[in-house]
């Protein structure tokens, strides 16, 4: 019996919707290609991942995984897509022991570094594993003396050689890049070398915009709400684009909080109040801005600052809906007061 999650309100789909950008999709072509290109040719085909935090790196090799699950045989459980994240802080056994407990191994903790090395290399052939994941990869960088753990990156090295199976590293951007470079057997080995970058907005560039702009569509349209139309539409992206700073993480924080808002008051649509609150707690100090890039034209309700959401969501949306009926300030003003 399966005991995976699934949403069913319109709230819990909201906040796991998924959206299937276009680099998302072109990602997971590239995955699937050092996957299968590794079983043909001789030599596995490695490849590294790497963006600044919040880009959507874990989601994407996480979904890519769920397509290829583990699956029990009459010869033993198979396991095509093994995901692992690296411990910190990381050495040689830590490591082996996630991926022995992953693959199943009862005594996964048990032998000395040599042994439980054996045992994962003849485990990684037995389950049939076709590609092993590595998300943050960064933590082989040692966060006290910022020296890259040299014996794990060569333990890599060794077992990528002895299994044949490719390895996906996915990390920070230019930490990744550091540790490969440092050990040019293992940089060797990782031929692929793509990162997940912001969205960028630059008008001068018209296509950027509308890959944007089609990525918050695409937003809308799987999280079943609307944005406010009280800003004309291109304004109303530049404003998303300068608070999210393109960031995959960023944005569908701004618009699941400022939905969950819109929902509590039971608004059809995601007004620029909302944005203005959900950027205001969300994002501003994640963020690091003194401006809101919603403050200048939203209207907002002066209570709306310190009611707490959880007090909101129990109440009736008629209830919601008259607690606005007090006089509107605008964002600036609350947030002076
Ligand atoms: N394709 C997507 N669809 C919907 N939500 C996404 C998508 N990609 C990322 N997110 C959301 O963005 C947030 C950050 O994503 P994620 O954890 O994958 O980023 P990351 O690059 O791994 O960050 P870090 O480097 O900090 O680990 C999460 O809340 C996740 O749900
Ligand atoms: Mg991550």
């Amino acid at each position: 019996m399966s005991t995976e999650w699934v949403p069913v309100t319109a709230a819990e789909r909201a906040n796991a919707a998924l959206i299937h950008y276009p680099r998302f999709k072109e990602l997971h072509d590239e995955i699937r290609l050092c996957q299968h290109l590794s079983k043909i040719a001789g030599e596995p085909q490695c490849m590294s991942l790497e963006g600044r935090t919040g880009a959507g790196k874990s989601t994407l090799v996480k979904t890519y995984a769920r397509h290829f699950p583990a699956i029990e045989t009459n010869t033993g459980r198979q396991t095509p897509v093994l995901y692992l994240e690296v411990p910190s802080p990381v050495g040689i056994r830590d490591l082996a022991a996630v991926a022995l407990k992953r693959l199943g191994d009862p005594a996964y903790e048990r032998g000395t570094r040599a042994a439980l090395t054996m045992r994962l290399i003849a485990l990684i052939l037995d389950c049939g594993v076709e590609l092993v994941i590595l998300d943050d990869f960064h933590h082989l960088i040692d966060k006290e003396t910022n020296h890259i753990l040299a014996q794990v990156s060569d333990w890599l090295k060794y077992l990528i050689k002895e299994t044949g199976v490719p390895f996906l590293v996915v990390g920070i951007e230019g930490h990744v890049e550091v540790i490969l470079q440092a050990n040019p057997q293992l940089s060797r080995l990782f031929a692929a070398r793509e990162a997940l970058q912001p969205f960028v907005w630059d008008p001068g560039q018209p296509a950027t915009c509308q890959e944007f702009s089609r990525f918050v569509e695409y937003t809308e349209r799987a999280m079943e709400c609307s944005l406010t139309k009280e800003l004309p539409r291109l304004e109303l992206l530049s404003r998303i684009h300068r608070a999210t700073e393109g960031v995959v993480g960023n944005v569908m924080n701004l618009m699941r909080v400022a939905n969950e808002f819109a929902g509590q008051r039971g608004q059809p649509t995601i007004e620029l109040e909302m944005l203005a609150l959900a950027y205001a707690k969300r994002l501003q100090k994640h963020l690091n801005n003194q401006l809101n890039p919603f403050a200048d034209v939203a209207l907002v309700h002066p209570t709306a600052l310190i009611t707490a959401p959880t007090e909101l969501s129990r109440q009736p949306a008629s209830r919601a809906r008259r607690r606005n009926s007090a006089p509107a300030l605008s964002l600036q003003e609350v947030l002076r007061t």
